[in-house]
């Protein structure tokens, strides 16, 4: 059920169309301050970028766009950045901090914005050990992957603000996972909505399918182990949380078993607990602090 004037076809068309959404302004202002030193280094641009998910989302558009002949190819910072060459990046990057830094700067200062930015570095720095852990050969796209998996709550909460909210609050309430909540409300979830964004900004399709089903993993029909990675990455990273609205969470015990069985089904991973993976969760001293 949908509520008002929402119209999911309409809702559809206007993501598939969408060109650009803003990066968060803090990072913009500081990723300003580092491009005025003379040689920024590649590795500390991957750095700074890696920090944002729509920055990241934008990159990897333009490194996927046909313009440069590798279309759907694109899944890291590191091969973007070599496709599109580091001055024209360095241009590009220029013109959304100039903009972003000042834009939408009420929208982006929210609460559910900063939640739902941490959220995102932690499922991506998650996903980037857990794949040295199980041996996945490309922690870089593991990163990318985790970073860029909520990214329809970021479409829809810039784009659509009243409607996410009452598909939220509908999930506290009613005490549901915010997936079933969005669909009650919106007729679709965060997973539809950032799949459509990341189709229609010809991203890989392990990085569109691990986006849409992060959720649903089973329904994986591409790469599963990148999306069982990024599944229990957010697992993981909500059996350590601070209240957030992207999942009802279980009684803990529940939520341990089920993140223990599936690395044990799907990555053969057996004999650890749950607070070892936390361990490998935790994150010290990043730049992203500025953020939060
Ligand atoms: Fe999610
Ligand atoms: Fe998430």
């Amino acid at each position: 059920m949908n509520q008002g004037n929402w119209n999911l076809e309409t809702v559809h068309g206007e993501i598939f169309r969408l060109e650009k959404l803003s990066c968060s302004p803090l990072i913009a202002a500081q990723l300003m301050k580092f491009l005025e030193k003379p040689n920024p280094s590649t590795t500390d641009l991957v750095e700074w970028i890696s920090l944002d998910q729509i920055l990241t989302a934008r990159i990897l558009k333009l490194a996927n766009s046909r313009n440069y002949g590798f279309s759907k190819h694109i899944s890291t910072l590191n091969l973007a950045i070599i496709t599109i060459g580091l001055q024209p990046l360095k241009d590009l990057l220029r013109s959304i901090t100039v903009i972003d830094q000042f834009s939408d700067t009420v929208v982006m200062n929210r609460k559910e914005n900063r939640e739902i930015f941490s959220h995102s570095i932690c499922v991506a720095e998650g996903a980037r050990r857990l794949a040295a852990l199980v041996d996945y050969q490309t922690s870089g796209e593991a990163y990318i992957a985790g970073l860029l998996h909520d990214i329809g709550r970021q479409i829809l909460t810039q784009m659509y603000p009243e409607d996410y909210r009452l598909a939220c609050r509908h999930s506290q309430n009613q005490s549901i996972p915010a997936c079933e909540a969005e669909k009650h409300i919106l007729d679709c979830d965060h997973g539809q909505v950032g799949g459509w964004l990341a189709r229609s900004w010809n991203f890989p399709d392990n990085l569109i399918d691990t986006i849409e089903n992060h959720h649903q993993p089973q329904n994986s029909s591409c790469d599963k182990k990148l999306t069982y990675l990024v599944h229990l990455a957010n697992l993981i990273c909500h059996s350590m949380d601070r209240p957030d609205d992207d999942l009802a969470i279980p009684n803990h015990s529940d939520l341990e078993s089920e993140i223990l069985e599936k690395f044990k089904k799907h990555f053969l991973v057996n004999g650890r607990s749950l607070q070892d993976f936390q361990q490998l969760f935790e994150i010290k001293n990043r730049k992203y602090s500025i953020a939060s």
